[in-house]
């Protein structure tokens, strides 16, 4: 290639990459895959190298990020925020040291803190005597935005530090750095809600963090589960931690979340070890990671090697392989929910990503596959991210031969045919037939499940059967069911058919609680169910209730309390009540009078997790209530105490990181006064 070409190819790298840049920081909606961005930018290093001379202030190579968004007051930050270069492999770490030592000859005896890199968005936070008094985005690395409403919002940001009253005095200025980001889980039921109510869901866990952190209304922002890691300190006044180690601790004692798979190594061989130890736990953490940093330890060091570009040298990105192929995108189906929201799924050429074969993958909703304009026939680029279910990013336009077609969303119910509605400005489609089918397998799936009614032996392949046949026309028809009507049904025996009728009668006793949370109304769980139980006590008082009674309850906002009216204004839902009475399901509750007497634990918030010894999860929770705590089902800052069993996971790890107190069920015999 002659010169003259190379340089043009450059030109239209860079030009390429910037575009790229802008659309995944300005505008949150990028349109090539990271694995791809990653080869650009190689390239771009590639020709870089060998013509330093070219090199220009506007390469993507010397910026931090893209100009920020003109919504927000600009802030100009008390020092760069620099970026990471990456490291790909082990032996790039090894020649990454090997180049510092040529630099600096200490780095030989240097130690090192391996962090996870997390996949969300850099934030700037400000404090002056430990009061939080700005916090900015990452903007270009140079200026800003200032989103300091916002980040008040995210219950990880301390607003005051020490947060400990025996946390050690905060520095008189100090500007931290740090990561906000949302678990998988919390990700997972923010779309399920969204889904469920027809409203647009998010792409991923990394995208909704920048969208919402960007929200110009602070209350939108707050109802997203936004939280926080903090891994460095950019500047401040007063002593401030020699070393990277010392700094995760400094900041963790000053009440800053952080991470608690962050290591110290003292070489670089622990280091590699350490990294190593990432490729099985990347699945099992409830959070995405894209890689891993390793930083020097020792920051005096790493503070004279100094900078290439924005690029500290004392730091790398060892980058994990991107969970992200293409493949061929032979058609798409449509799933009917629970609440009758029509969703689309990508059927594709099975393809192997990160080692799990994938077949299916989300397309959010029809205006997503319109938006990306997504044919059947196309390549599409497929990511799995953590365990997030896996998701098509968008077409290989450049692949296309012309058979692909495109795909309109169905003007009929794909199960029971009835014509499906579309509010114009909404983006879902609905099947609004009361007794489609599919909707009614959803709701007896749920019904019968544990943290309903929990009825034994009754899986989906049979639910199908039965509505199919016709034989169940809604929830309350299963208890109805004759061994006349199992008998006939594909794998059914005496034995069967008999067991699962006994699991159907026995249903009938289960709590109040259980039931009203069976119902499925959108937004009353176990816990919530539990609340009204506490107070009505039976369907037929929770029936008559009004929004505003409603919203006396803790924990009752005005959209469970819409909701629950909303159920039982449909007829159909009446109807069904009428029938679970005329059946005898009809459990009634006790209502306690609400005592003066404080009782031992009033006033606190408990969350259970884990396998218990002496206690189902339903009894744990009515225990806990009957001595006046409420239970919750995440951890968060206001859990006073986490009750874990055997085999607890990730609620245990949150409760350690928030210094929650970690009790076993012993314990809170004990405290309770057993
Ligand atoms: S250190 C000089 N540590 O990765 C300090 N960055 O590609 C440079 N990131 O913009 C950053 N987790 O948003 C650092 N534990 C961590 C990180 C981390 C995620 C992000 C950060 C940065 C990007 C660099």
């Amino acid at each position: 290639m002659s010169e003259e070409t190379l340089f043009e190819l450059y030109e239209n790298l860079k030009k390429e990459i910037n575009y790229h840049n802008y659309r995944y920081h300005v505008l949150d909606d990028p349109i090539i895959s990271d694995a791809n961005y990653d080869r650009l930018l190689k390239q771009l290093r590639e020709i870089e190298a060998k013509n330093p001379d070219w090199v220009q202030a506007d390469s993507p190579t010397q910026r931090a990020g893209a100009a920020p968004a003109d919504n927000f007051k600009k802030v100009v930050h008390p020092l760069p925020i620099l970026s990471l270069a990456n490291a790909f492999n082990e032996a790039d770490l090894i020649s990454w040291q090997e180049r510092l030592i040529r630099l600096d000859e200490r780095v030989q005896k240097v130690s090192y803190v391996v962090e996870p890199k997390l996949d969300g968005l850099t934030v700037v936070l400000h404090y002056r005597n430990g009061v939080f008094i700005q916090g900015a985005t990452r903007g270009n690395g140079e200026i800003g935005e200032d989103i300091t409403q916002n980040l008040r919002t995210v219950q990880a940001i301390p607003l005051q530090l020490p947060v400990n009253k025996d946390g050690p005095n905060p520095p008189p200025y100090l500007v931290v750095r740090g990561e906000v980001f949302i678990r998988i889980p919390d990700f997972e039921k923010l779309n399920q809600g969204l889904a469920e109510r027809g409203e647009k869901t998010y792409l991923n866990p990394r995208n909704t963090a920048a969208g919402s952190l960007r929200q110009l209304d602070s209350k939108m922002v707050a109802s997203r589960p936004l939280t926080l890691y903090a891994y460095a300190i950019v500047t401040g006044e007063g002593e401030l931690p020699n070393t990277q180690w010392e700094t995760l601790m400094f900041l963790k004692e000053l009440g800053f979340p952080v991470s608690d798979y962050s290591k110290y190594c003292d070489s670089m061989e622990t280091v590699i070890e350490e990294t190593r130890l990432w490729a099985a736990r990347r699945d099992q953490i409830d959070f995405e990671v894209d890689g891993v940093v390793i930083k020097i330890n020792e920051l005096y060091v790493a503070n004279d090697l100094g900078f290439v570009g924005k690029d500290p040298r004392g730091a790398i990105a060892l980058k994990f392989p991107a969970r992200e192929e293409v493949t061929r995108l032979n058609d798409i189906g449509v799933n009917v929910g629970r609440t009758g929201v029509l969703t689309p799924y990508a059927i594709l050429e099975p393809v192997e990503i990160g080692g799990v074969v994938v077949k299916q993958a989300t397309l959010h909703n029809f205006d997503y596959i319109e938006e990306k304009d997504i044919r059947i026939g196309d390549q599409v680029f497929v990511k799995r991210a953590g365990d997030v279910i896996p998701y098509v990013i968008g077409p290989v336009v450049d692949e296309r031969d012309g058979t692909e077609h495109k795909f309109a969303p169905p003007d009929v119910c794909p199960v029971c045919g009835q014509p499906s509605e579309h509010i114009s400005g909404e983006v879902a489609w609905f099947c609004v037939n009361p007794s489609c089918p599919a909707q009614l397998v959803r709701n007896l799936e749920y019904f019968v499940s544990r943290s309903a009614m929990d009825i034994v032996g009754l899986g989906i392949k049979i639910v199908e059967q039965l509505v199919n046949e016709g034989i169940l026309t809604d929830v309350a028809d299963l208890y109805t069911l004759t061994l006349d009507d199992l008998l006939p049904l594909e794998g059914f025996a005496l034995k069967k058919a008999e067991n699962l009728l006994a699991a159907i009668e026995a249903s009938k006793t289960r709590p109040l609680s259980r039931l009203i949370a069976a119902l499925g109304i959108r937004g009353v769980g176990e816990v919530m169910a539990g609340e009204l139980a506490q107070r009505y006590a039976d369907l037929d008082q929770l029936s008559k209730v009004t929004v505003a009674e409603l919203e006396t309850i803790e924990g009752v906002g005005p959209n469970i309390a819409e909701a629950v009216v909303d159920w039982f204004s449909l007829p159909k839902n009446m109807e069904l009540i009428h029938k679970f009475k005329s059946l005898g399901v009809w459990p009634v509750a006790q209502i306690k009078e609400i005592s003066n007497e404080p009782l031992p634990l009033s006033g606190k918030v408990l969350v259970v997790t884990g396998t218990l010894e002496h206690f189902t999860r339903t009894e744990i929770q009515a225990y806990i209530k009957e001595k006046g705590g409420k239970v919750t089902n995440s951890v968060s800052n206001k859990t006073d105490f986490l009750v874990a069993g055997e085999n607890a996971g990730s609620k245990l790890d949150k409760a350690k990181e928030l210094g929650v107190t970690i009790i076993s069920e012993k314990d809170l015999m004990n405290l309770t006064g057993i």
